[in-house]
């Protein structure tokens, strides 16, 4: 579990706290979220503008978007990847910026899995076709994601192996490029959480069937992360913790892999998020929808836990961590509204942070 500095006076959303090494100046994160306007996988100046302001903004952690351990693990021709120089060498001023700030760099890292291959949500986020250089996506089973998509194709065991080498090298690269935290991308319905969803896994080898096996996947990836990730750098891992469909991926089985997770002692935080595996998935949103699921799994595995989805005011964001609900709260589209929303909820709560000097004559 983190160290907390209990000493420390006010609302626990801006107290430090320490993951390992790793010590965010308070507990919101920038959520990872695809920007989709790479070229090669490559960052460019929208991802430093992007992620910058938001560490100017005053964020503990600030998350890079999924961002592909190999080609054909991009969701679109603009997802960002890390597995050769050029990409390395757009996210090293990246993360040397968002640390100068006094943020923590984390990098999201993940595989698109048979979601892969499609067009940018403003074109429609359907599936490539022949004159727009698809590829083919690969999955635990030949099951297509939804009407319209192609079948994937069903992985062998060498390119099971082939991906968690994968992704022990971009983290690697991750490392090399300054990040401070990795966070292992299994949800949403890309390739980890494939292999976790009876919806999606149907092999009938090591790899699917029980719960063990189902779950051996996302525990190789993590292991494989955690192989090149130094013993004093936090490792994340993302869970979606229901399928929202009867007969799929649900909380008890979350819990179960989050005790495994605690038990092998790689990962340091789970992030709490739900869905995206099937279409039929029937979400029940509301304000702060998915921090039940942090708090079971906090409380049943004895890991932390990250909250996410729809916190979006200050007071809301710190009820869930004094409740104990989570140790750090993800945010999402409020932070996309408003890239200084850190800087916003510390004055709702009465917190008087110091602003950056180049725009502190703007605090009041
Ligand atoms: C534009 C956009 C892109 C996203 N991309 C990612 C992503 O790359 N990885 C991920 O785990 N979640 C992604 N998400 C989900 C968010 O990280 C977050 O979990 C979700 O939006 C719920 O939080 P919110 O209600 O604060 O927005 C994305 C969400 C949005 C709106």
């Amino acid at each position: 579990m983190p160290t907390m500095d209990d000493a420390t006076a006010g609302p626990m959303l801006f107290r430090p706290i320490t993951f390992r090494s790793v010590t965010a100046r308070n507990r919101i994160a920038l959520s990872p979220m695809c920007q989709y306007c790479a070229r090669d996988g490559v960052p460019d100046d929208w991802h430093l503008a992007a992620l910058g302001q938001r560490a100017v903004g005053g964020g503990g952690i600030v998350f890079t978007e999924a961002t592909a351990v190999e080609p054909r693990g991009r969701i679109s021709h603009g997802c960002l990847g890390l597995y050769n120089d050029d990409q390395q060498r757009g996210f090293e001023r990246i993360a040397r910026f968002v640390a100068g700030q006094g943020a923590v760099p984390g990098i999201q890292l993940g595989h698109a899995g048979r979601k892969a291959s499609v067009t940018e949500p403003w074109n429609g986020n359907r599936p490539l076709t022949a004159d727009e250089d698809p590829w083919a996506a690969i999955a635990p089973s030949p099951v297509a994601f939804d009407d319209g998509y192609p079948a994937p194709q069903e992985m062998d065991r060498a390119t099971i192996a082939q991906v968690t080498d994968a992704m022990a090298a971009a983290v690697r690269r991750a490392r090399e490029a300054g990040f401070q935290v990795v966070e292992v991308h299994a949800a949403h319905g890309y390739l980890g959480h494939e292999f976790l969803s009876p919806l999606s896994n149907r092999r009938s080898d090591d790899y699917g069937g029980s719960l063990e096996n189902r779950t051996r996947f996302v525990r190789e990836m993590a292991a494989a992360a955690r192989s090149e990730w130094p013993a004093d750098l936090p490792l994340f891992l993302r869970l979606s913790c229901t399928d929202w469909v009867e007969g799929g991926w649900d909380l008890e089985q979350s819990v179960w892999l989050a005790q495994q997770l605690a038990a092998g002692g790689e990962v340091d935080l789970v992030d709490c998020s739900s869905g995206g595996l099937h279409p039929a998935q029937k979400i029940a949103l509301g304000p702060g929808y998915q921090a039940p699921f942090a708090q079971a799994v906090r409380e049943r595995a004895g890991i932390a836990t990250a909250a996410v989805g729809l916190i979006t005011e200050a007071a809301q964001a710190n009820a869930i961590l004094e409740a104990g609900q989570a140790d750090l709260i993800m945010v999402g589209r409020a932070y996309l509204r408003d890239p200084y929303l850190p800087l916003r909820f510390a004055a709702d709560l009465g917190v008087d942070l110091d602003w950056p000097v180049q725009i502190a004559r703007g605090k009041r």
